[in-house]
């Protein structure tokens, strides 16, 4: 019997293989003692055998083979160059154990095929990371390749996925188990607004901050397949990978994107909290990685494709004056950009709208202190473009395709393509003192294809090996394309076009999943907002912006002396708590009344926090219910003070504590019964601050 194991203080994921066969995961969940025997655990998982059965039950190995007669979805389909399928058997080849590493590799000799599984854990952050490679001796077709499969929890009623919508990215479905399989497949070629590649598994019972969950994400923004199938014999298997089909070519090596996964003790927030740290610390590449996160301002939803040079000087000067620090420029400034229907891929800068170039812009932004971002779409172009008459044939799919946003794609996968646009976006960094690019990717692809992916990862590298100094913002249209794979090249996603601050609130709340603070852009938006018509107050705006990487998207023209004066308060407390906060934990807070989403934002130290509590919508009950927040220390006494009490409206005529002065109070307190607010209106936040004052000894 051969066995493995990956441990970590909160964790064990323990392999163990019948003979030469693939091995199955046989247990996955609390931290197993050292000396526990793995092969008992491997005799003692078995199920037993009945009527309707076969006389052994197939293995649910980490790719369970059609070929061993394995009740559900293979985990490979593949097929010989000539378009015969393979059937595989894969027996055991060899296998390496090193600290909190393990890659097994198995062969068929047959068919000439092997298959390399590869898994990490990370001690700090609790997440594993696992891959799959096949390799084939003469070149095969892959239609379906997973990454390490393993079986989803027993005591579980229902999942937790994602689906969206331009500006309503992070949707939660909840799908109950039943007999049969949940396939969320992926066929657009990006990550997508539709298709966000997580799923959290509940056992039953857990919530927000307690009970035991599972928790993956897919990192790859080319379209992905995942199947949650249960068995007929009850047992239940998570598989992911590319969607399928999605290698046009034959080839000899495929490999599966990474597979982040993570089991929590402590609730959802154990899986985000994962998730948010691994992604801060270990995935994303910081161009500057002491630097504050800048406050952004973000030209698009005051000028659109009118750029005025003496226009945008003067909305710099107001950006400035309320606390931004990096200028961008969006869509409009190349080619001949007059509206959405041209240009893309013509990417110099646009004399008639900046007669002397960019430069003049760009010193006047350097003047105020602020740095200066920029705009580009480079997979995309318009067939109104020069570049388009020049090469039709670099554009992606057929002729008579539907353009999406008047618009193609650029064939990535051609090393002509990315050379192009590599020299001109490489000149236009070059030629100017640019530290930020907004990266779009606005429609989805005329059909999907992972070489396009690939070809788009390979661009992204290259200008960040030339331009290190430069930070990217994954934008497609808002979060089209959030996921790891994006992120290990990228530092901000643009995580929704709503700056709609209820629609975000809850944008916000789902993708903490997942995100931490310093990659998760949030604006604040214009008074009446552009894509829900809704007329919002700026507290209500500017409180929501900095939840997360704070910005102004507005035309601070519009803004009255006293939103002027809110935003710029608001702004500056971000920017004096900015540092403890990029590294704090976001943990969802279970709230009684589900017109309120509200969140605790811990410090890594445990020594201070600040809880956000917005409310979406009028409540069903008078008064607040209290909200009990988490992962404090139940005898150490806190400071709790209501920042904006200041602004408790004259209908609140009650006098609990918080509305007059700060309380100092248990942790135990605070996480049991919970904080009660003072009564407020729809649309509202209110902001706490907590601080341990001092720890009692029992
Ligand atoms: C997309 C983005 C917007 C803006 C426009 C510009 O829709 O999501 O933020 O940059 O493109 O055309």
């Amino acid at each position: 019997m051969r066995a493995w194991r990956l441990d970590d203080g909160r964790q064990t994921l323990a392999l163990a293989a019948t003979g030469d066969r693939l091995p199955q995961v046989v247990y996955w969940g609390a931290r197993l003692p050292d000396d526990e025997d793995l092969s008992i655990l491997q005799a003692a998982q078995m199920i037993d055998v009945t009527g309707g059965m076969l006389d052994e039950n197939p293995d649910l190995s980490i790719c369970p083979e059609a070929t061993r007669s394995f009740p559900g979805q293979p985990g490979l389909v593949v097929r010989a160059q000539s378009g015969t399928p393979m059937l595989p058997k894969f027996c055991y080849h060899g296998d390496d154990a090193g600290e909190g590493a393990l890659t097994l590799t198995y062969r068929d000799a047959d068919h000439g095929l092997a298959l390399i599984f590869s898994f990490a854990i990370d001690p700090e952050t609790h997440l594993i990371t696992a891959k799959t490679t096949l390799e084939a001796d003469a070149p095969v077709h892959l239609h379906w390749l997973a990454a390490p499969v393993v079986p989803a929890p027993q005591l579980s009623e229902e999942m937790y996925d994602f689906s969206g919508r331009w500006c309503g990215e992070f949707q939660l479905n909840t799908t109950a188990w039943s007999p049969g399989m949940r396939y969320r497949e992926n066929r657009t070629g990006r990550t997508g607004h539709e298709h966000f590649p997580g799923l959290l598994i509940p056992v039953r019972g857990a919530t927000n901050a307690q009970g035991e969950v599972y928790g993956f994400h897919y990192g790859w923004s080319g379209g992905h397949r995942m199947v949650a199938e249960e068995l007929p014999d009850g047992r239940r298997q998570v598989q992911w990978g590319h969607a399928s089909r999605l290698e046009a070519g034959a080839a000899t090596v495929f490999e599966t994107a990474p597979l982040y996964m993570v089991y929590s003790n402590d609730g959802l927030n154990g899986c985000a909290v994962a998730f948010q740290r691994h992604l801060r610390d270990r995935i994303v590449t910081w161009a500057k990685p002491d630097a504050p996160r800048p406050v952004h301002y973000n030209c698009w939803e005051a000028v659109y494709f009118d750029h005025k040079v003496d226009v945008l000087k003067d909305i710099a000067n107001r950006a400035a004056d309320l606390g931004a620090e990096r200028f961008v420029l969006d869509d409009g400034w190349f080619g001949q950009r007059d509206d959405d229907t041209r240009s893309l891929s013509d990417w110099q800068v646009d004399p008639r709208k900046y007669p002397e170039g960019l430069h003049p812009l760009i010193d006047h932004v350097h003047d105020l202190g602020m740095s200066f971002g920029i705009w580009f779409e480079p997979e995309m172009i318009n067939p109104d473009s020069d570049l388009h008459r020049a090469h039709p044939d670099w554009a992606l799919g057929s002729e008579d395709q539907t353009l999406g946003r008047q618009q193609k794609a650029l064939n990535m996968a051609l090393p002509e393509v990315r050379d192009f646009i590599y020299d001109r976006m490489a000149a236009v960094l070059r030629d100017h003192d640019i530290d930020y690019i907004k990266w779009d990717h606005n429609r989805v692809l005329p059909m999907p294809d992972a070489a396009q992916t690939r070809g788009s990862y390979a661009l992204i590298d290259r200008l960040r090996a030339e331009f290190p100094q430069v930070e990217i913002e994954s934008c497609a249209s808002g979060g089209g394309r959030i996921d790891f794979g994006i992120l290990k090249r990228t530092q901000r996603v643009w995580l929704s076009d709503s700056n709609d601050a209820i629609e975000r609130l809850r944008i916000q709340h789902n993708a903490a999943l997942f995100l931490p603070l310093v990659v998760t852009g949030s604006h604040v938006g214009p008074r009446t907002c552009h894509t829900s018509g809704r007329v919002i107050d700026i507290s209500m705006r500017a409180w929501v912006a900095a939840q997360r990487h704070m910005g102004f998207e507005m035309d601070p023209r519009e803004l009255t002396e006293e939103e002027a004066r809110v935003l710029r308060e608001v702004t500056a407390w971000w920017k004096t708590n900015r540092d403890w906060m990029a590294g704090a934990d976001i943990l969802r807070l279970d709230s009684a009344d589900p017109a309120v989403l509200a969140e605790q934002q811990l410090c890594r130290t445990g020594d201070r926090f600040v809880v956000f509590a917005g409310k979406e919508d009028t409540s069903r009950q008078i008064a607040p219910r209290p909200i009990r927040l988490t992962r404090l220390t139940p005898d150490a006494m806190y400071r709790i003070e209501l920042i904006n009490r200041g602004t408790a409206h004259h209908l609140s005529r009650g006098t609990p504590e918080l509305k007059s002065t700060p309380i100092t109070v248990s942790g135990a307190w605070l996480m049991t019964q919970g904080i009660t607010l003072p009564w407020s209106f729809p649309a509202t936040m209110w902001v706490l601050e907590g601080t341990l004052t001092d720890k009692k000894e029992r």
